[in-house]
């Protein structure tokens, strides 16, 4: 098959060659003199434009090329006389693989509102927005494999269908295969769990970071990227219930080891983002969000605020009494740190801040209890638009202190016994954290709605598509 991506023919110089595109037609125009037609592969937010002698071609094929048809062109390329393009080919032959009906197609040229794209999520990625969006998600997933592959850490495949809660929230969607309308019972009337496909209870997972961390007390350094499923009923713009999470696990790290790395990474992938993606940020700035640039160059320019949980409620409580703002949850120690808190915080510092020191009881069974029994060492990354992108830790290693917690948090201490056991065997401090893939790509795109950063939404009562 021979072919050329539009990209490489935008990029290119060499004039007066026979090429071919493949392609959805964004508009035809013209009519007697020429027509013109502007191609999209996909490859690049621009399009290429093909003008076509209307004495070569029949009316009727002319008319199948409206907006949103797929055709090939064959022809010369050429230095462009027009304006607003350098290049055009000239049609020799068109090749109609796909009409569109202009009556009904639902892609018209004038903009459409983003909740509307989101009900033809089957043709939105033909859009400017979305296929600028889907591109640049595709390269900070390569950027994520890159940059942990370059510091020597493996990619781990951690299961999507377990038996443990590694959050502890409860949230988990069920596996099952057992006949919903009459599943066999015990003789307490339970449901027998036992005659089920796994022989046991199971879910879909809500982190890779338990197994991740069996693999970091091997390997040493591993990372999963992996799908994870909250049955959170959040109908928020920053939660998903299936999303994309990259946790990273390191043998012998401590939470300061943690906070430098997840650091590292961010601006890295931002950085990588302005690199590699300039037409599609460009787009995304005009369109969407003037500041878009200018914020992803900020945030790789100055180191990431650190303090503890107990300063910033310091912070939020001597805001709220000299009444330079008002919150609508009083900060108190102890209390989760709200969405309000989170903004005031980095609108405080101006940038990213990364908390560490969380009250024990607001945080997951596995994060290492510090000596006032009271703190642990849990470490948030909170950034500008986003709130929350990082959730990590310095894990808990010692045996005993993290078997107290299970119980203490009531987790089933037979649905871990193989995470506590690590800790009876070549036990080290370690540590990791988990970024949420989508939260990252609304940051970099600019997209307001996290329901526009992945290609097929999961949220509560949406699962079309
Ligand atoms: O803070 P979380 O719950 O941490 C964990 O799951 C740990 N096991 C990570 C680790 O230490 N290995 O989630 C981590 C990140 C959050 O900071 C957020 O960016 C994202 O995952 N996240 C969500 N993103 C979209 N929709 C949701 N419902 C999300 N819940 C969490
Ligand atoms: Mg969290």
């Amino acid at each position: 098959m021979s072919y050329s991506k539009i990209k490489a023919l935008l990029g290119s110089t060499d004039f007066d060659r026979a090429v071919t595109v493949k392609g959805w037609v964004r508009s035809r125009r013209g009519g007697k003199p020429v027509w013109f037609i502007e191609i999209n592969d996909g490859s690049t937010i621009r399009n290429i434009q093909a003008v076509a002698d209307p004495a070569q071609f029949s009316e009727e094929l002319i008319a199948q090329i409206t907006t949103g048809s797929c055709i090939g062109v064959e022809g010369m390329l050429v230095a462009s006389q027009g304006k607003g393009q350098s290049m055009e080919i000239q049609a020799k032959t068109i090749t109609v693989y796909g009409t569109a009906d202009a009556t009904t197609y639902p892609l018209q040229k004038k903009g459409h509102s983003l909740e509307f794209l989101r009900e033809i999520a089957h043709l939105r990625p033909r859009t400017n927005t979305f296929g600028a969006v889907f591109r640049m998600r595709h390269h900070m997933s390569y950027a994520i494999h890159k940059f942990f592959n370059d510091r020597g850490f493996f990619n781990l495949h951690t299961p999507i269908i377990t038996g443990s809660d590694a959050e502890g929230a409860g949230e988990m969607f069920r596996v099952t295969t057992l006949d919903l309308k009459n599943p066999l019972r015990k003789e307490d009337g339970s449901i027998d769990f036992s005659q089920d496909f796994f022989g046991k209870e199971t879910n879909l997972t809500v982190s890779g970071q338990l197994e991740g961390e069996l693999g970091a007390l091997a390997l040493g350094l591993i990372y999963t990227f992996g799908p994870t499923f909250r049955a959170e009923n959040s109908n928020t713009p920053r939660h998903l219930a299936e999303f994309w999470m990259i946790e990273p696990e390191m043998a012998f790290y401590d939470v300061n080891d943690n906070m430098d790395l997840a650091e590292e990474m961010l601006k890295y992938l931002v950085q990588y983002a302005l690199d590699n993606c300039a037409d599609d940020l460009k787009f995304l700035n005009d369109m969407y969000d003037k500041e878009l640039i200018a914020r992803l160059q900020s945030v790789v320019s100055k180191p990431f605020t650190r303090i503890t949980y107990t300063q910033g409620i310091e912070i939020l409580t001597e805001t709220m009494l000299s009444k330079k703002k008002k919150f609508e949850y009083k900060p108190e120690w102890g209390a989760d740190l709200q969405k309000e808190h989170e903004n005031y915080l980095v609108e405080h510092f101006g940038g990213p801040v990364m908390v560490t020191g969380y009250p024990k009881k607001i945080k997951a069974f596995y994060m290492k209890l510090n000596d006032d029994n009271e703190t642990v060492r849990g470490m948030d990354i909170l950034f500008p638009w986003i709130g929350e992108i990082i959730g990590g830790s310095q894990r808990e290693d010692d045996y005993e202190k993290l078997l107290a917690r299970v119980k203490e948090m009531n987790i089933h201490e037979e649905s871990v016994w193989w995470y506590l056991e690590t800790r009876k065997f070549g036990s080290c401090p370690h540590s990791g954290f988990g970024l949420g893939f989508e939260r990252l790509l609304l940051f970099v795109t600019g997209m307001t709605n996290i329901r526009d950063v992945i290609p097929f939404p999961r949220a509560p009562k949406n699962a079309e598509f």
